[in-house]
C-alpha cells in the first residue's frame, strides 16, 4: 500500500511515524511534510488546499489511500473532489466529505445537530446582523462570562469569552460586522460551562467506530494556563479523570448518538471525529467537534496504540472497521511542545536546531522545521514535540523534559508545567 498524508505538522509526523511501523505499508508520502516527516517517507511539495496538485501527486505516485491531517481541505471539500473525479473516485480518503466536515466548519450546524440528537452541550442561540437586538436580549438573559463564537473557521481565534455585558455587546457587533471575515457573519452565543477539558477521538467508517486513547492538551503559552492561546503547548494521555465511569458516559451520551445522528441524517462519515469535551461535575459536555485528529494530542495518543494503526485506516477504507484490532498501551505518554521565542506573536525562523541526535527513550515529532543543506532549522511557531512513555504521567514527563533539555536553538521555549492540573 502507498499512503499519502496531507499536512505539515507534528500530527502528520506522528501519523507517518506510526504507519511506517506497519508491514502492510509500502511507501509513505507526505505533502508537504517537514524535516521530520522525511525520515518516515518522501515529502512532496504540494499544497493540500490545491486539489489539482494533490491529484497529480496521487496519480504519479500510485497512491492507494489518502489521509487528510488538517481540517481546511476537508471543509473545502477534498473528499468530494475525489469522489467526483473519474480517476480518483476509487481511492479512499480518510476524512469526511464536505457536508460532514460542517461539524467543524460551522458551529451553528454542530449545535443544531447536537440539539436534535440530545447530545449534551451548552445552551445556545445563533444570531446574524439583522437579529442583533434579539442577540442583546439573549445576552442580558444569560449569566456572564459570555461566550461568543464565530460560526465558521477562524484559525482557532473565533471564540471570544468576556465577563462584561458592555464589552460582549461591542464584540458581538464587531464580529457580525466581519471581524473574522465571512466566518463571523453568524455568531453562536452560548452558556459558559465551568470544568476541565479533554479531547476524545474516534475513527469511524460511518457504521462502527473505535475509541482511540483520550488526551488533554495545554493551549495557553504560559505556565499555569496563562497568557495567549496557542496551537497547543503539550499533551498527556491517558487523562486521569477520564476513568471507566466517565468514559462510559462519553460513549453512551455523546459518541454513540453522534454516530447514529450522522447516519440518520444520511451524512456518510469516514475518518476521525475529535470530541472537544468538558467535564462539568462528572458529566461530559461537548464544547466542539473537529473532523480530524488534534495537534499536539496526536503526538501523545498515537504512541499509546500498540497494534498496527494501518489496520484502522484500512478498516475505514474497506468499511469493515468492526473487524479490525486495536490494542492500547497502558503506559502514559506525554508530549512537550518546543516553540520559537515570541510565539504566538511574532517570531523568527531559520534557527539551526542542535541536539536531536542525543534524544533517547523518546520520540521527537517535528511541527515546524525544514531541511537546509542537511541542517534542520526552525520553520514555524511550534517547532518540535517531544513525546515519551512512562509507567506514570510524571515518569513520562520526566523523560519528555530530560530530552527537551538536550535540544537547542536560538530562542527556544517550552512550558515547564505540562500536566500540572492533573497531579495527585
Ligand atoms: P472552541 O474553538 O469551540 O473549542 O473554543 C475554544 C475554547 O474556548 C475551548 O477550548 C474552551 O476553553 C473555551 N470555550 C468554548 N466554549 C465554551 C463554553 N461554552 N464554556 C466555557 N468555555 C468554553
Ligand atoms: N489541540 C487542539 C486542536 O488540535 O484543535
Amino acid at each position: 500500500m502507498n499512503i499519502l498524508i496531507l499536512g505539515s505538522g507534528g500530527r502528520e509526523h506522528a501519523i507517518a511515524w506510526k504507519l511506517s511501523q506497519s508491514t502492510k505499508v509500502k511507501k509513505i508520502f507526505i505533502g508537504p511534510g517537514n524535516a521530520g516527516t522525511s525520515s518516515c517517507g518522501t515529502n512532496i511539495k504540494i499544497d493540500p488546499e490545491k486539489f489539482d496538485e494533490v491529484k497529480d501527486a496521487v496519480l504519479s505516485n500510485k497512491i492507494d489511500i489518502v489521509i487528510v491531517g488538517p481540517e481546511s481541505p476537508l471543509v473545502k471539500g477534498i473528499h468530494d473532489y475525489f469522489l467526483n473525479d473519474k480517476k480518483l473516485a476509487k481511492i479512499p480518503v480518510i476524512g469526511p466529505v464536505k457536508n460532514a466536515a460542517m461539524l467543524e466548519g460551522s458551529k451553528d450546524f454542530a449545535k443544531d445537530f447536537m440539539t436534535r440528537y440530545n447530545i449534551p452541550t451548552a445552551a445556545y442561540r445563533t444570531f446574524d446582523k439583522p437579529t442583533y437586538s434579539e442577540a442583546l436580549h439573549f445576552l442580558k438573559k444569560i449569566n456572564p462570562p459570555y461566550v461568543l463564537k464565530a460560526d465558521g473557521l477562524a484559525a482557532g481565534k473565533g471564540v471570544v469569552i468576556l465577563n462584561n455585558f458592555g464589552e460582549a455587546s461591542k464584540e458581538l457587533a464587531a464580529m457580525l460586522d466581519g471581524k473574522f471575515g465571512e466566518a463571523s457573519r453568524k455568531v453562536v452565543i452560548e452558556e459558559f460551562l465551568k470544568g476541565i477539558e479533554l479531547s476524545v477521538f474516534v475513527i469511524t467508517d460511518g457504521h462502527s467506530y473505535k475509541l482511540l486513547p483520550e488526551a488533554k492538551d495545554y493551549k495557553r503559552i504560559g505556565v499555569g494556563d496563562t497568557g495567549l492561546n496557542t496551537g497547543g503547548m503539550g499533551a498527556v494521555s491517558p487523562v486521569p479523570f477520564a476513568d471507566g465511569n466517565f468514559m462510559t458516559k462519553v460513549e453512551e451520551k455523546i459518541i454513540k448518538p453522534t454516530i447514529r445522528g450522522l447516519s440518520e441524517d444520511h451524512i456518510p462519515y469516514k475518518g476521525f471525529i475529535f470530541f472537544g469535551l468538558i467535564n462539568v461535575d462528572g458529566e461530559p459536555y461537548v464544547i466542539e467537534y473537529n473532523v480530524r485528529l488534534g495537534d499536539p494530542e496526536t503526538e501523545a495518543m498515537l504512541p499509546r496504540i500498540s497494534s498496527d494503526f494501518f489496520e484502522l485506516i484500512e478498516g475505514v477504507a474497506e468499511c469493515d472497521l468492526h473487524k479490525r484490532e486495536l490494542t492500547i498501551d497502558k503506559r502514559s505518554v506525554t508530549t512537550v511542545m518546543m516553540v520559537s521565542g515570541g510565539y504566538p506573536g511574532n517570531y523568527e525562523k531559520d534557527k539551526v536546531i542542535s541536539g536531536l541526535d542525543s534524544v533517547s527513550e523518546a520520540v521527537v515529532f517535528h511541527a515546524g522545521t525544514r531541511l537546509v543543506d542537511d541542517k534542520v532549522v526552525t520553520n514555524g511557531g511550534r517547532v518540535l514535540s517531544v513525546s515519551a512513555w512512562g509507567r506514570t504521567m510524571n515518569e513520562a514527563l520526566r523523560e519528555s523534559y530530560r530530552n527537551a533539555g538536550l535540544i537547542s536553538y536560538d530562542g527556544s521555549y517550552f512550558r515547564s508545567d505540562i500536566g500540572f492540573d492533573l497531579q495527585g
